[in-house]
């Protein structure tokens, strides 16, 4: 397993996450989302995205938990969007580990980090969103305990609307055991 320290996503992360996520996705939706967006406009796409969450007012209760390697370097993060479906509770709104750092353990430690992060008061449910065509990362849900509870389209992202799955944990400390 690789040997991460985990921490709170603060404002100055925003970069390295933006390219983090960028690079996230160049690797694992090339052939889902257009050339011409993961070539050309992702990195200014997600650049937008982290800078505003990050360094504009909290609007939405939300957190995040970033993974540094032993150099700090940045690694893997998650961001969680709390109490965000009355039914499906709340949003793990991305997972991603560096595309070299895929197998070592860190989206799991990711994952169980916000089951603690949530604690055991929380009682709602815990979902995300995962691309249909997104085969390793369903395997990783599904190896993770998750319930392939819906499958619908994507709102559009990257110029396309894909098929997806919404996975749902009903009880968020299953994570912990996983
Ligand atoms: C999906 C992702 C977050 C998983 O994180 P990871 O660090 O690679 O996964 P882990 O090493 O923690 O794997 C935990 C368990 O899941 C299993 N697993 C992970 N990926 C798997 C795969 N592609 N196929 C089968 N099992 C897999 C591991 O074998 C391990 O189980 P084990 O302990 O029984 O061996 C990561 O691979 C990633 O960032 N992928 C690209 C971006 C992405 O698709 N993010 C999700 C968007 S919804």
């Amino acid at each position: 397993m690789t040997a991460v320290r985990l921490r709170s996503m603060e404002a100055g992360d925003a970069q390295a996450v933006a390219d983090l996520h960028a690079a996230s996705w160049r690797s694992a939706y090339r052939g889902m989302l257009t050339d011409e967006f993961l070539d050309h406009g992702v990195v200014a796409d997600r650049q937008a995205v982290w800078t505003e969450r990050l360094t504009e007012p909290v609007t939405t209760p939300a957190f995040g938990i970033v993974a540094e390697d032993a150099d700090g370097q940045l690694i893997g993060f998650t961001y969680v969007l709390l109490n965000h479906d009355s039914t499906w509770g709340s949003l793990i709104d991305n997972l991603h580990v560096h595309p070299a750092a895929k197998g070592g353990g860190i989206g799991r430690q990711l994952l169980q980090a916000v089951a603690r992060e949530l604690g055991p008061a929380h009682s709602e449910p815990v979902f995300l969103w995962v691309l249909d065509a997104n085969e390793p990362a369903k395997r990783f849900y599904a190896r993770m305990g998750a319930e392939f509870a819906e499958y619908g389209m994507a709102p559009p992202f990257g110029g396309v609307s894909l098929p997806e799955w919404r996975c749902v944990w009903r009880d968020a400390s299953v994570l912990l055991h996983a």
